[in-house]
């Protein structure tokens, strides 16, 4: 079976990341029997460059009709000052809201070659394997009527509105609690129910859906105590699960926790598992091709590509184990060396492919 996959480089780094994943992609064509066939589109400032628009059709359809997605990534400074609509990071977000990618999977593992990366104390981190089910198409980046309006005073005020209907967070439960009965069977619910009515709903859902998985462990927190625990102690959680904006805060502090932001890869999930796959990190505009950032996290999303979408999970793990390889041999992109030596990019998807090979 011939999967289509569709790649879409972005802004910033992205091309030059997204390079060395199509390598490792040619790399199991050539040795392992994988087929597929890359189509490349634009996305994002690129997008906009070319044709007036952050999202073309033309890419909308391609996505629409492949069996996943690699994206690099969006953004940069020279577009922040586009009307909202135009912006990099609409492009984006289209894609996730056309896509129907409600399911946002960010892991933040930290490998033990890399334990001196992180911030924090070794014993608190070491062995640290979060899963962050955060819901991608709806809450308050979504969420309408959004404006900015003028008051009567002359004053004006700019509003968004939270809202989740009652499916939405059941299907983001399903999600979270499915993911838990393959980890260690606990779930988090982080929501604000102290103030919000829609987190009350959140819970009530969630509370629900669980006694559909008798198994799996559900515990419910705040989210600025989550945000302080994560910090504190974050070997309690095994999967967390909250709303879209919660979610993409928490996962940047759970990202760090692994000291390496450059290693983190995510799938973006429909209701089919048809999914868009990125690195956690953005475009990186200050070090874009200078061959210095680090290709790993794009290379882990191709891995979880295989693993979620295209049902190949022994050439996931076997990606997975060529990244732990080139750690291994030592080697290190600038964002997670320990002193002044570090590789290109060029060289560590080269590192990648050469451990594929054996
Ligand atoms: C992320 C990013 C995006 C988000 C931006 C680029 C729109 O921060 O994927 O976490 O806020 O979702
Ligand atoms: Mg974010």
């Amino acid at each position: 079976m011939t999967h289509k996959i569709a790649i879409l480089p972005g802004d910033g780094i992205g091309p030059e990341i997204v390079d060395e994943a199509v390598k490792v992609l040619d790399c199991l064509q050539q040795e392992h029997g994988f087929k597929a066939e890359l189509e490349m589109a634009a996305i994002g400032g690129a997008a906009y460059d070319e044709s007036g628009h952050p999202l073309p059709e033309t890419t909308l359809a391609l996505c629409k009709s492949a069996d996943a997605v690699l994206l690099g990534a969006v953004g940069g400074p020279q577009y922040e000052s586009l009307e909202r609509e135009l912006r990099p990071e609409r492009g984006l977000l289209g894609l996730r809201s056309e896509l129907e990618l409600f399911s946002n999977l960010r892991p933040a593992i930290l490998y033990p070659q890399l334990a001196s990366a992180s911030s924090l104390k070794p014993e608190i981190v070491s062995g640290l394997d979060i899963m962050i089910v955060r819901e991608l198409t709806g809450g308050i980046y979504f969420g309408k009527p959004r404006g900015i309006r003028s008051l009567e005073s002359g004053e004006r005020e700019g509003y968004n509105t939270l809202v989740y209907a009652e499916h939405e967070i059941e299907r983001i439960a399903h999600s979270a609690f499915s993911v838990a009965m393959k980890r260690n069977k606990k779930v988090c619910s982080v929501d604000k129910a102290n103030v919000l009515e829609v987190s009350e709903l959140w819970r009530e859902v969630m509370i629900r859906v669980s006694k559909d998985y008798p198994d799996v462990e559900l515990s419910h927190m705040y989210v600025d105590n989550a945000s302080m625990q994560l910090v504190k102690w974050p070997k309690q959680f095994d999967v967390m699960v909250t709303k879209n904006m919660f979610g993409d805060i928490l996962s940047d502090t759970a990202a760090m926790l692994t000291g390496s932001i450059g290693m983190l890869p995510s799938a973006s999930l429909d209701k089919t598992g048809k999914g868009m796959y990125e690195p956690i990190h953005g475009s990186a505009p200050d070090i874009a091709g200078t061959n210095t950032a680090n290709p790993l996290a794009t290379i882990l999303s191709v891995a979880m590509m295989l693993r979620y979408s295209l049902n190949a999970p022994e050439l996931a793990n076997k990606i997975e184990q060529s990244v732990s390889k080139v750690l291994d041999q030592g080697l290190r992109t600038q964002d997670i060396a320990d002193g002044d030596e570090y590789v290109t990019t060029v060289d560590m998807g080269d590192a990648v492919v050469a451990a594929l090979k054996n």
